[in-house]
Parts: C-alpha cells; sequence; structure tokens
C-alpha cells in the first residue's frame, strides 16, 4: 500500500469512529495524565492522537510516509492544535527523538515492520523508567487482510504470546492484552473478517 497516496482520502468516517474506540481502550489502560509527554509512531493522519490530545502535555506523532505527515500537519494547523507536532521519520531512525516519553502508543503500524524486535527495543529506549507502551494491532490471520498488496512484506497480524514474550525479553513488564473489536474490511469482492487487540506494559 503507497500511504503517499492514501493520505488525502485517509480519514473516512469507518477510520474515524474505529479511532475513537482505539483511543478510548489506550485511556481505558493507562491512566493518562496532563503532565504527560506522549509519541505515536505511525501516526497516519494522527486519527488516534486527535482524541488524546486533551488529556495530555504533548503529542509527537512520526510517520515514515510524508504525505500521511502534510495531511495531519494541515489537520493541527486547522484545528489550531498547540501540542501536537508530526515530523515524517521512520521509527527506526530514531536520532532525532529524544528518550523522555511517558507514553509510547502505535495502531496497526507494527505489522508493516519485518524485524519488530529492534523496533519494540527502540521504543523501549525512548520511555521513561515506569512508562507505558500501548501496541493496537491485528490479531494473526491468513495473510487475508493484506492479501491485495502484493509488495506487502510485513506480519499477518499477531499471536497475543508470541507479541508478549518479545516484550518480556526486552524488559517491560505488567503485559496485558485483549482483543476488543472486530469488522470486515472488503478486498475486492471478498469480506475479510479481521479483529484488533491492545497490549500494553511499564518499563
Ligand atoms: C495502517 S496505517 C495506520 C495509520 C494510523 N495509525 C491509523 O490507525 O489510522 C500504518 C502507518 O504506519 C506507517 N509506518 C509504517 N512503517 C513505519 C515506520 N518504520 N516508522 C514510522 N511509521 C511507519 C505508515 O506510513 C502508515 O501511515
Amino acid at each position: 500500500m503507497d500511504f503517499n497516496i492514501q493520505a488525502t482520502n485517509w480519514d473516512n468516517e469507518k477510520r474515524i469512529k474505529r479511532a475513537k474506540i482505539i483511543a478510548d481502550q489506550i485511556a481505558r489502560v493507562v491512566k493518562l495524565e496532563q503532565y504527560y509527554s506522549a509519541l505515536e509512531f505511525g501516526s497516519g493522519t494522527g486519527l488516534v492522537s486527535f482524541n488524546l490530545y486533551d488529556n495530555l502535555k504533548d503529542i509527537t506523532c512520526i510517520d515514515t510516509s510524508q504525505g500521511m505527515i502534510d495531511t495531519l500537519n494541515l489537520k493541527i494547523q486547522q484545528h489550531q492544535v498547540k501540542n501536537m507536532r508530526a515530523h515524517q521519520l521512520d521509527i527506526n531512525d530514531d536520532c532525532l527523538l529524544i528518550p523522555t516519553y511517558d507514553l509510547i502508543y502505535t495502531s496497526m503500524a507494527l505489522h508493516h515492520i519485518v524485524d519488530i524486535e529492534r523496533t519494540l527495543t527502540n521504543l523501549y529506549r525512548l520511555l521513561k523508567k515506569y512508562g507505558y507502551i500501548c501496541i493496537i494491532e491485528l490479531d494473526e490471520d491468513d495473510g487475508s487482510f493484506h492479501e491485495s498488496e502484493k509488495d506487502f512484506i510485513g506480519h499477518n497480524g499477531f499471536n497475543q504470546n508470541e507479541l508478549k514474550k518479545v516484550l518480556e525479553k526486552i524488559g517491560f513488564q505488567r503485559i496485558e492484552s485483549y482483543s476488543f473489536y472486530s469488522d470486515k474490511k472488503m478486498i475486492g469482492e471478498v469480506s475479510v473478517d479481521y479483529s484488533l487487540f491492545i497490549m500494553s506494559g511499564k518499563k
């Protein structure tokens, strides 16, 4: 999928509604504090973060897609949001990020990354001591979800127990997860069922 091409039409009714549900789940598993600095990686157009900025001190959004970041920056300007910043950046090219985050969250971006252990180790480093991680991801599927994307080389969702083991190995503690959302996605003429889970942990 070319996210630069998708960027201008990314915000549709379904994704806006889903992002609100995701943000509510983040607020359910992490007690959000007004002094928290947060990082969202793979933010896309910031649909999730737009539901959270009122409850946090500041949010840095990063995404590899310049198109997504341009759309997000336009929204930040239009809505005059003062405590959100957006940068085109790969989470694995983290030299520009300062490790001071109380909370890092990501929604449906991790499965696009091949070496997730490297990325999650990086997120651990970027968190303050006792900081929270929150991962929203696809439950494992048989490949149907990305069937139409011939260049897709990521993960067909994740097995929650396997992902938990990776987080534990890195050093995260108090890891919990559960599925909270299910829907259908149209792939051409075919309707594909999928579900999302949230996994939280503490440094
Ligand atoms: C499926 S979209 C999800 C967008 C948004 N989180 C949402 O829920 O609407 C995945 C996003 O992750 C971004 N992404 C993929 N790999 C990335 C990486 N290594 N670093 C930062 N962003 C990445 C893509 O550019 C894309 O915008």
